[in-house]
Parts: C-alpha cells; sequence; structure tokens
C-alpha cells in the first residue's frame, strides 16, 4: 500500500521547504520530493546563499585593498587566496542546506529524495536517487519546482569558459576578461564578485539601460556608479555567436537595432540572460495542468491550478523569481490547504540587488506611476547629507519615495547605497501598513543611523527635510 499523505510537496527549495514546514506546523502529515542531494533548492545551493557569501568575502578583498587606507589602516601585502574563499562558500552553503535538513526533522516531515512525477491528481511517483521508484498518494500536491536558466540559441553553456550562475560560482581562477550576457540580477552581482577580485567586466545588454524594470533614475545612477568600479557596459546590443578556441571564448556582437558586427575576446562568458518556470519531466500534461504564456504553471489567487488538487508556488508560478515571494507563498498555500484566508501584497515585495552600493526597492517605480496616470510626489535624500554615511565613508546613493499626491500614501521607495538591502525592510513595512509619508516622517529613527535617510525623504515629500 503506498503511503497516505495531506500534502505532498515537489521541490525542496524556499517555496517548497517552507510550504512543507508550515503545512507539518499545522498538523497535516507532509513529505516533501527533492532530486539534489540536498535541501534548499536553486536559493541555498546555487543562488541567494553562495552569491552573497562570495560577494561579501570579495567585498571585504577590495576594502583591504584599496577603502581601508582613508580610515587609517594601511595593508600590506594583499593577497587572494581564492580557493580559501570557496571552500568557506561552499561551508556556508553545507551550513544551510543541513539547517533546512534539520527543520525538516523537526517537524516531521518525510525527505522523498529523488524527481517526482505527478502520476494523477491524487498521486506522485518518485525515481529515487538511490534506485527503483516508489510511488506515494496525496489528498493535495504542490508544485514548487522553481527555474532554470534560459539559454541562448547556438551559445552552449559547457560550465568552464561559458557558465551559468552556477560555473559562475565555483571559477577556479580570476578571468582577466570576464563577460556577462544580461545586466540583471545575475549579471552585476557575479560581475561583481568577479570584478573585484580583478577580472575586466564586460556587460552585454540587449536593451539601453540596465536592470530592466527597476526605477529608471535609480538604474542610471547604478550603471554610473557601476562604471567606475570594474564594469564596461555595451547596452543595446545583443551577442549572436559564441566560439570556444584556445583559451579563450570570441563573441560575435550586433547593434540590437542592426548594424555593423563586432568580435569581443573573454576568457569566460557568463549567460545571464534570465531565468524560466521548471516543469521538466513534472507530468503536468498528462494529468491536464495548465501552463501560462510564459510556460509557467498558471494559478489562482489561492496558488490553485485547474486540476483541484494541484497547487503551486515560487517561482514556477509568475510574478519576480525572489526566494522571499517563494517563500511567503509557501507559508500561504500551507495555510490555504487548512481552510485559513492568507493574503500576499505583491506591491509590497521587495527587491535587492547586492552590488556595492546595494539597490533595493519596493512599491512602484516612477515609471510605472506614470504609466498608470498616478499623480504622485517625490521625496528624495542623498547619503552625502547623512551623518552615518559620511561616518562610514560610504555616501554613494539616495532615497526616494513616491508618495500619492493627493493622500501622501507610500507608493513607492527605492534605495541605492550602503546597506539599502537591510534598509528596504522599513520600507515594505510602511506599504504593507498602508503607511502616509508623514508616518515615516514622524517615527522617531536612532541618530546616527543611515535609516534616518529614509526619515528625511519622506520629510522631502512635503519638501520640509531637515538635513539639506
Ligand atoms: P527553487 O529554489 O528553484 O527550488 C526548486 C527545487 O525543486 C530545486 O531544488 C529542484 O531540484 C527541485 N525540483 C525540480 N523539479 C523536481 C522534481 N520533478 N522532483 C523533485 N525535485 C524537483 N532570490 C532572492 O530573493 N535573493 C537573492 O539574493 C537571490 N540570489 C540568487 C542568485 C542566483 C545566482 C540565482 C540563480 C537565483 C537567486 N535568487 C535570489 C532567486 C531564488 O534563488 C529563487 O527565486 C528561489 O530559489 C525560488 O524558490 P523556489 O522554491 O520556487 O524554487
Ligand atoms: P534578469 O531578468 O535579472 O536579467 C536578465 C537581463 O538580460 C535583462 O537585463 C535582459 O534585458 C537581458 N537580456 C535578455 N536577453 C538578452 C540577450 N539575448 N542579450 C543580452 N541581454 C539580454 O535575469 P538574471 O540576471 O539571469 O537573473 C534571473 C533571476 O534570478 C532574476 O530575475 C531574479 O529574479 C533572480 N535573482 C535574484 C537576485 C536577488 O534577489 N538579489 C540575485 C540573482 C538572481
Amino acid at each position: 500500500m503506498p503511503e497516505i499523505y495531506d500534502v505532498v510537496v515537489i521541490g525542496g527549495g524556499p517555496g517548497g521547504y517552507v510550504a512543507a514546514i508550515r503545512a507539518a506546523q499545522l498538523g497535516m502529515k507532509v513529505a516533501c520530493v527533492e532530486s539534489r542531494a540536498a535541501l534548499g533548492g536553486t536559493c541555498v545551493n546555487v543562488g541567494c546563499i553562495p552569491s552573497k557569501a562570495l560577494l561579501q568575502s570579495s567585498e571585504k578583498f577590495a576594502e583591504a585593498g584599496h577603502a581601508l587606507a582613508a580610515h587609517g589602516v594601511k595593508i600590506e601585502g594583499v593577497a587572494l587566496d581564492l580557493k580559501t574563499m570557496q571552500a568557506r562558500k561552499d561551508k556556508v552553503v553545507g551550513e544551510n542546506t543541513r539547517g533546512v535538513e534539520f527543520l525538516f526533522k523537526k517537524n516531521k516531515i518525510g525527505w522523498l529524495k529523488g524527481t517526482g512525477r505527478i502520476a494523477a491528481p491524487d498521486t506522485v511517483e518518485v525515481t529515487l536517487a538511490a534506485g527503483g521508484t516508489e510511488t506515494v498518494k496525496a489528498k493535495s500536491i504542490v508544485i514548487a519546482t522553481g527555474s532554470d536558466i534560459v539559454r541562448l540559441p547556438g551559445i552552449e553553456i559547457d560550465e568552464k569558459r561559458i557558465v551559468s550562475s552556477t560555473g559562475a560560482l565555483m571559477l577556479t581562477d580570476v578571468p582577466k576578461r570576464f563577460v556577462v550576457i544580461g545586466a540583471g540580477y545575475i549579471g552585476l552581482e557575479m560581475g561583481s564578485v568577479w570584478g573585484r577580485l580583478g577580472a575586466e567586466v564586460t556587460v552585454v545588454e540587449f536593451l539601453d539601460r540596465i536592470t530592466p524594470g527597476m526605477d529608471a533614475e535609480v538604474a542610471r545612477n547604478l550603471q554610473r556608479i557601476l562604471q567606475k568600479q570594474c564594469f564596461t557596459f555595451k547596452l543595446g546590443t545583443k551577442v549572436t555567436a559564441a566560439k570556444s578556441a584556445g583559451k579563450g571564448v570570441t563573441l560575435t556582437l550586433e547593434p540590437a537595432a542592426g548594424g555593423a558586427k563586432e568580435e569581443l575576446v573573454a576568457d569566460v562568458v557568463l549567460v545571464a540572460v534570465g531565468r524560466r518556470p521548471y516543469t521538466d519531466k513534472l507530468g503536468l500534461e498528462a494529468v491536464g495542468v495548465a501552463l501560462d504564456d510564459k510556460k509557467g504553471v498558471k494559478v489562482d489567487g489561492q496558488f490553485r491550478t485547474n486540476v483541484a488538487s494541484i497547487y503551486a508556488i515560487g517561482d514556477v508560478i509568475a510574478g519576480p523569481m525572489l526566494a522571499h515571494k517563494a517563500e511567503d507563498e509557501g507559508v500561504a498555500v500551507a495555510e490555504i490547504l487548512a481552510g485559513q484566508k492568507p493574503h500576499i501584497d505583491y506591491d509590497a515585495i521587495p527587491a535587492v540587488i547586492y552590488t556595492a552600493p546595494e539597490v533595493a526597492s519596493v512599491g512602484k517605480t516612477e515609471e510605472e506611476l506614470k504609466a498608470a496616470g498616478v499623480a504622485y510626489a517625490v521625496g528624495k535624500f542623498p547619503f552625502t547629507a547623512n551623518g552615518r554615511a559620511r561616518c562610514n565613508g560610504e555616501t554613494e546613493g539616495f532615497v526616494k519615495i513616491l508618495a500619492d499626491a493627493k493622500t501622501d500614501r507610500v507608493l513607492g521607495v527605492h534605495i541605492i547605497g550602503a546597506e539599502a538591502g537591510t534598509m528596504i525592510a522599513e520600507a515594505a513595512l510602511a506599504l504593507e501598513f498602508g503607511a502616509s509619508a508623514e508616518d515615516i516622517a514622524r517615527t522617531c529613527h536612532a541618530h546616527p543611523t543611515l535609516p534616518e535617510a529614509i526619515k528625511e525623504a519622506a520629510l522631502a515629500v512635503a519638501k520640509r527635510s531637515i538635513h539639506i
């Protein structure tokens, strides 16, 4: 007799493992199918965690190399030990994956180690990593199979010289010439890592701007700042071919609008042109689960697919491909299965790019408000006028608050500056609570701290900043 569960979650990433834990907390009998050798999904194994570990280490290397002298700290003979840096990253990943495994044990969640296929609306067949198959029954099935990289036709990823983010996290030498295709999250973060460690970084971007979707003023500032670091941008440009020869890769570039071709030689090329929902080998067609126009699983506001017992969350459904969005959906779907009525405010999901300085935003951009015809007021405050930023020697960037012109309700917050990713939590809370700019302006902020710039930007909405 197959084991019968209340819920079987397919995929052990931030969406799936969180759904499994929340469902177990709510008293359900839960199993999670995960094909990787470790839990935690893309995020913990080859995404958020290893990239942030390398960003942290490379930032320390860059600081030791040239940022500490101004503080009166002289260091001579700074040298890179890439093997140790990579080993540390692997250790951090291991600590996190084992952490998820511990949480599974604590919550009595069964980990079915292998690849899941939905054989029927109440049946999951698992091809076990150890060999053989196991069939389990479930009252509800949650698809949380995440996403995979988008490939470019004719450019074969070998994870050595032409790499995806996974290969870019594992390089054993610093490439002299690191070319990135795509000026999005991965391109800018991995470009920062290898640039800080000594690579010349060239980013080839199809559009005429970096980081599409981000507030355009912030994106322009980020581009300017990155250009002062190790980045060269080739915007409005497409890569039409990549040929590996000898030790390098020769790329053929063309203006996106058409025109003369040029060649660019790289030691390592990173393809970072986006990710796609991953539903391969899941058996969705046979069971009749409908997909959306981006080949993601189509769900309603309650994460239900068109098949009554089957739900989906995370990168495999529409919306930003972010770990915290997947986690919130994991909690929500488990609560829905338990008969509760959770709600996610998709306007209050923050996004952070962990460059130096960081860029963080929540809510609407100016472009979105203009397109929607919403009248808004802008409050801006530069970190050059923030006391703590001066103490820290990190004065680049600003906070920008967009508030409804009539009601003063905060509609969007965009921060470029050191610690922006940490500071955006206050703004997300403000949006979640429907705060006005006045609410933020009247909230006492400790001095001297970087978040005082948020308070000042809120004051600037009504043109009454104190420190500028
Ligand atoms: P995933 O994490 O992709 O997990 C899905 C899991 O399902 C995988 O482990 C996969 O092996 C498993 N699976 C798939 N099919 C099957 C099957 N049939 N049977 C069994 N198992 C299966 N987001 C952030 O918010 N912050 C960041 O800093 C950040 N950095 C990133 C850096 C990189 C380099 C990358 C690539 C991504 C980053 N992301 C970041 C995005 C983040 O990783 C994803 O949004 C998040 O992992 C999505 O979670 P998920 O649970 O939907 O899917
Ligand atoms: P992305 O969507 O962020 O950026 C892709 C970029 O490639 C875009 O600027 C796009 O215009 C460009 N592009 C597309 N096709 C192209 C082509 N043929 N030639 C040149 N440029 C092209 O995708 P990315 O960087 O691959 O990351 C995938 C996703 O992973 C992100 O969207 C994000 O959801 C997630 N992520 C999140 C991080 C974070 O939260 N800090 C970090 C890393 C990834």
